[in-house]
């Protein structure tokens, strides 16, 4: 009894000790109990017991002491918690530190391979937690044990993320499972290496098995798939690559900078933060992955992912892709395939193309040699027929040290402020191409023409030099009239497939059986015919797979005609606002309708040489093909035939009630932005099945973006989808996201509205949304209702087609930002009448 009493004594008297005067340290024959912690000497770090979330599981951890948001960055049970307060640390006789739990069943242990005389386990400033042997003199440096070669989630400054190989120690970051269960989740980081086959380490952030995404080899400066790390004013970072070991660490720059590498689960990322004193909280400084192009091998072997390029997949120059029919579908996993085979056994018959701007491939299949230079590398890639690519293994000052690569070429990507340079092995012939092929067409000027006509001067690169040069002639075929006529059977009533915003366009079938649609434009201007076929054909230059063909045209007397591929499934209007052929579109066809159209208009934005906006964007302008693929319509003709225009404004407003963007519709005033306006407009009438001209709801005046907004607001955004859709399978995430997104375009200012190509990434990620502003025409006001009946008459006549008004009606002061003028405008449509 005494005994026990002495025992428990003891015991308290040990923790008194912990409990009262802060120490960084344990001694055999302390403990250390729930409740209890150490602090490191300086008070950066805390080691104690603390509960994720709300279970009533304990574990023993590590924390920054000096910051009022608890973050975790160690943990020492990390899937064997304790139920309730009954952990208990201790250093037992043979200098182990051991954790016990319930009735003092075992459930960590800090296991050394050498014994201590003199153990002791202390908590460093570093966030370190070591065993070391005071007996030992060099016991300062000379750990048994430390907790950043078991790392958990988290890479504390100064720690090592790779390879001893002297002990085959492999120390790799692994997420919680979740907030809060600190177990391994299966989303882990850490080197990719073989002594054997795999010298040129890869940092491989791993989900399960598969790699998720690849931070890449390290080139001298930065992790070549994550330059976002280098450089900046807050740590530097270093790489060690030796015969004993290979790793990442990275230092502080200012150590009163509190920053770290995190792996998170939930969000599939890995992160670097720092910490925000100002505001209580850490923010991300970067974050990998960082868009669709980080995840590995995205586009398959041999292609490059380019996040701006629509499609972002593209077969690296000199390969196409292994099959045409599933790259068209965006099925990208077969990647490509040369173009023309390699001629390695004779000599000289191979070269390399040198490509810019890189994420290296994959180093799975690739060979390292520090001291060779680039000379000796492209010799010892030559020599071997399975070399594909080489480059310096190291990119700082002139480069140095030799990678080259066997096999296909692996998760490539393109950054446009970055990267690497890669020299790909192509045949001779292939090299051949290259030499006399024509770089790049820039448009740099737009020079006056006839009567309002505008014509495109080109400069035209060639390799090493620049020269002005005409208008590019591109094989437009020009149709003879007869031929169109007996095609469209003198543009029959029965052929006649629609009413465009510039005519009529008929149905017709050419004598080779190929079917066409034939755009008869009524527009009568001065323009002459050569300015208008050099028109046709830059309009033909666009080419995109969301986009309609056009073939070609036809230009004689007064007949103006555009000859296109015809879409056999009519127009996107026919589906989603019928309730039959509604019933055709599940949500999974809405939303690749949604992302095609998205990328159709993102090339006419950007990628295009011509840089085209739409201005008349809308359903009826969307054609479906025959696997009710969406391409859009009717592009590049307000441009070409719109008339009196500048760049920013102009006085024909072309344009469809129910689309069109309040500053184009009252004040003429169009950019890319009003075209987003549009096109989110779109995406609310696809996701509702409903109009947006002429929309109606019993139980309030908004338009259908007035409701669409409401719902969001109310948290009931679901509540717009199409009742065909609603009881149907279907992925609710994105139904909200679409919906999220469509009323970010719609937002009353075009500043605040998303570009295309930010509309496409946020599409197919899953990155946080901004909160939308109120967008642009929320209710149908007063003068709608006031409208008197000869212009309902009007506008119920026109119905859904395209006008363009013809003098500048608004010649009032009123800005853009003027709010409540652009909320005066509804539709029915009628003149505002702003004075009042
Ligand atoms: C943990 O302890 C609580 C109360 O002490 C008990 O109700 C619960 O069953 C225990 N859970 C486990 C897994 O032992
Ligand atoms: C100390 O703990 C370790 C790990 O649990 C164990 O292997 C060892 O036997 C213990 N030593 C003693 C004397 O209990
Ligand atoms: C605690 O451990 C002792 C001896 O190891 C065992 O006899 C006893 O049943 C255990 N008690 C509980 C509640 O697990
Ligand atoms: C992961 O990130 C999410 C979202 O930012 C956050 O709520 C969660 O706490 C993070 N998980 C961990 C384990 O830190
Ligand atoms: C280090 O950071 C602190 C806090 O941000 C700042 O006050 C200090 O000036 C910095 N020191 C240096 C040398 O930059
Ligand atoms: C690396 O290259 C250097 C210089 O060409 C050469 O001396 C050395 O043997 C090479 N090392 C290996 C492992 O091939």
């Amino acid at each position: 009894m005494f005994a026990f009493m002495l025992t428990i004594i003891l015991v308290i008297l040990s923790h008194l000790q912990i409990v009262f005067s802060a120490v960084d340290s344990i001694r055999p024959f302390q403990s250390f109990s729930d409740g209890g912690t150490l602090v490191s000497q300086g008070g950066g770090f805390e080691l104690g017991f603390f509960t994720p979330g709300n279970s009533n599981s304990r574990y023993v951890g590590i924390w920054y002491a000096n910051i009022p948001v608890k973050t975790v960055v160690w943990v020492a049970n990390r899937c064997n918690p304790i139920n309730g307060s009954s952990g208990l640390l201790t250093i037992n006789s043979t200098g182990n530190l051991v954790l016990m739990g319930h009735n003092k069943s075992v459930v960590w242990l800090m296991s050394s391979s050498k014994q201590a005389k003199k153990p002791i386990v202390q908590l460093l400033d570093s966030g370190n937690l070591v065993l070391r042997d005071e007996e030992d003199g060099n016991s300062e440096t000379n750990y048994l044990w430390q907790s950043f070669d078991d790392p958990s989630d988290t890479l504390l400054p100064n720690m090592k993320l790779g390879w001893d190989f002297r002990t085959g120690l492999n120390r790799r970051l692994s997420a919680w499972k979740n907030w809060e269960d600190p177990c391994p989740g299966d989303f882990t980081c850490g080197f990719e290496f073989d002594p054997q086959l795999h010298t040129y380490p890869d940092m491989h952030m791993v989900k399960g098995t598969t790699s998720f995404t690849r931070a890449g080899p390290w080139n001298g400066l930065y992790l070549s798939g994550f330059p976002a790390i280098e450089p900046n004013p807050v740590y530097s970072n270093d790489f060690v690559y030796t015969e004993d070991e290979v790793y990442y660490t990275y230092n502080l720059k200012n150590n009163s900078v509190i920053s770290i590498m995190v792996m998170n689960q939930t969000t599939s990322s890995h992160q670097r933060l720092t910490w925000i004193d100002a505001e209580e909280t850490w923010r991300t400084y970067a974050s990998l992955p960082s868009d669709e192009c980080d995840k590995y091998d995205v586009c398959g072997a041999n292609a490059n992912c380019m996040i701006y390029e629509s499609p972002m997949c593209q077969c690296l120059k000199g390969f196409k892709p292994k099959s045409q029919e599933k790259w068209n579908s965006m099925d990208w996993s077969e990647g490509c395939v040369r173009s023309s085979p390699l001629n390695c056994l004779e000599k000289d018959k191979d070269g390399f193309i040198k490509f810019s701007g890189l994420k290296v491939p994959d180093t799975k299949r690739s060979w390292v040699n520090k001291s060779m230079n680039l000379k000796e590398c492209r010799a010892k890639c030559l020599s071997d027929c399975s070399c594909m690519a080489y480059t310096n293994s190291d990119i700082r000052g002139q480069g140095s040290g030799c990678v080259i690569w066997f096999g296909d070429l692996i998760d490539i990507r393109q950054f446009s402020d970055a990267g690497q340079v890669l020299f790909i092995r192509m045949s001779r012939s292939e090299l051949g191409k290259t030499n006399n092929k024509i770089r790049a067409v820039i448009p740099v000027a737009v020079i006056g023409g006839v009567s309002g006509m505008l014509l495109l001067g080109y400069f035209i690169c060639r390799r090493g030099s620049k020269e002005r040069n005409q208008v590019e002639d591109l094989e437009v075929p020009l149709f003879n009239l007869s031929t169109i006529t007996t095609a469209t059977q003198n543009f029959s009533i029965d052929n006649k497939l629609g009413e465009g915003g510039f005519g009529p366009v008929y149905r017709g079938r050419l004598e080779d059986g190929q079917e066409i649609a034939v755009k008869r434009l009524s527009i009568s201007s001065g323009q002459g015919e050569k300015e208008l076929k050099n028109e046709v054909k830059l309009i033909a230059k666009l080419q995109h797979r969301n986009l309609v063909k056009l073939f070609g045209c036809c230009i004689q007397a007064e007949e103006k005609l555009l000859v296109y591929e015809y879409m056999s499934n009519k127009s996107l209007d026919y589906f989603i606002f019928d309730s039959k052929q509604g019933k055709l579109l599940g949500w999974s066809k809405r939303f690749q309708i949604i992302c095609g159209i998205a990328r159709g208009l993102q090339y006419l934005h950007q990628d295009s040489r011509l840089r085209v906006i739409h201005r008349d964007f809308k359903a009826s302008n969307v054609l479906l093909d025959n696997e009710l693929n969406p391409k859009i319509s009717d592009f590049g003709l307000a441009r070409t035939f719109g008339g009196d225009q500048s760049e920013e404004k102009t006085n024909r407003v072309i344009g469809t009630y129910g689309y069109m963007a309040p500053e184009y519709a009252f004040h003429g005033l169009f950019s890319t932005k009003s075209d987003v306006f549009s096109f989110g407009t779109l995406v609310l009438e696809i996701i509702s099945g409903k109009k947006s001209r002429g929309f109606h709801h019993e139980n309030h005046d908004h338009t259908l973006i007035g409701h669409a907004w409401t719902l969001h607001k109310e948290g009931s955004s679901f509540g717009l989808l199409d009742k065909h859709l609603r009881e149907s399978h279907h992925n609710l995430k994105q139904v909200l996201r679409c919906i999220h997104i469509g009323l970010l375009c719609v937002q009353q200012f075009p500043v605040d509205r998303p570009s295309m190509s930010s509309v496409v990434v946020m599409l197919v990620s899953e990155s946080e949304l901004p909160q939308p502003e109120q967008p642009g025409y929320f209710t149908e006001m007063v003068s709608a209702k006031r409208e008197n009946s000869s212009t309902k008459k009007k506008s119920s006549s026109m119905r859904d087609m395209s006008i363009t008004i013809l003098e500048a009606r608004f010649t009032t002061k009123a800005t853009v930002h003027d709010a409540k003028a652009c909320h005066v405008l509804a539709w029915p449509w009628v003149k505002p009448d702003l004075a009042s």
